[in-house]
C-alpha cells in the first residue's frame, strides 16, 4: 500500500513521541487498541491550571498510519480546552493524511485515544 506523503513525513519525523508521569494531576492518558488490527496507542495530554491543554505525546504500537494519525493529534490538541480537543473527528485526521479507507480506523483510534485521556482527566479532577 502506498502511504501519503503527510504519513511518511509524520511517520518519519514524528512530534511528540514519549510520555509524561500517569500519576500527575495535570496529565490525562489514553489506552486504546483497534480490534481491527492490534495496534495500541496511548496519547497523553497535560493541562494547566486554565483547562487548556499545553502539551501532549504519545506511545502507539501500530503502522505508520496509526502513528502519523497520533502524531498529528498532538500537534493538534496544544493549546485548545478539553471540550475543543473532543471537537476533533477521525475523519479530519484521515482527510489531513489523505488515509485510504482501509486505514480509517486508525484514525479512529486517534479519536478515541483523545477522548480516553480526556476522560481519564477528568475523572481525575471529579473529585
Ligand atoms: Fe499492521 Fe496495524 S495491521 S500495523
Ligand atoms: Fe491498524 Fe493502522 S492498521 S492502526
Amino acid at each position: 500500500m502506498a502511504y501519503s506523503e503527510k504519513v511518511i513525513e509524520h511517520y518519519e519525523n514524528p512530534r511528540n513521541v514519549g510520555s509524561f508521569e500517569k500519576s500527575d494531576d495535570h496529565v490525562g492518558t489514553g489506552m486504546v487498541g483497534a480490534p481491527a488490527c492490534g495496534d495500541v496507542m496511548k496519547l497523553q495530554i497535560r493541562v494547566n491550571d486554565q483547562g487548556i491543554i499545553e502539551d501532549a505525546k504519545f506511545k502507539t504500537y501500530g503502522c505508520g498510519s496509526a502513528i502519523a494519525s497520533s502524531s498529528l493529534v498532538t500537534e493538534w490538541v496544544k493549546g485548545k480546552t478539553l471540550d475543543q480537543a473532543l471537537e476533533i473527528k477521525n475523519a479530519a485526521i484521515a482527510e489531513e493524511l489523505a488515509l485510504p479507507p482501509v486505514k480509517i480506523h486508525c484514525s479512529i483510534l486517534a479519536e478515541d485515544a483523545i477522548k480516553a485521556a480526556v476522560a481519564d482527566y477528568k475523572e481525575k479532577h471529579a473529585k
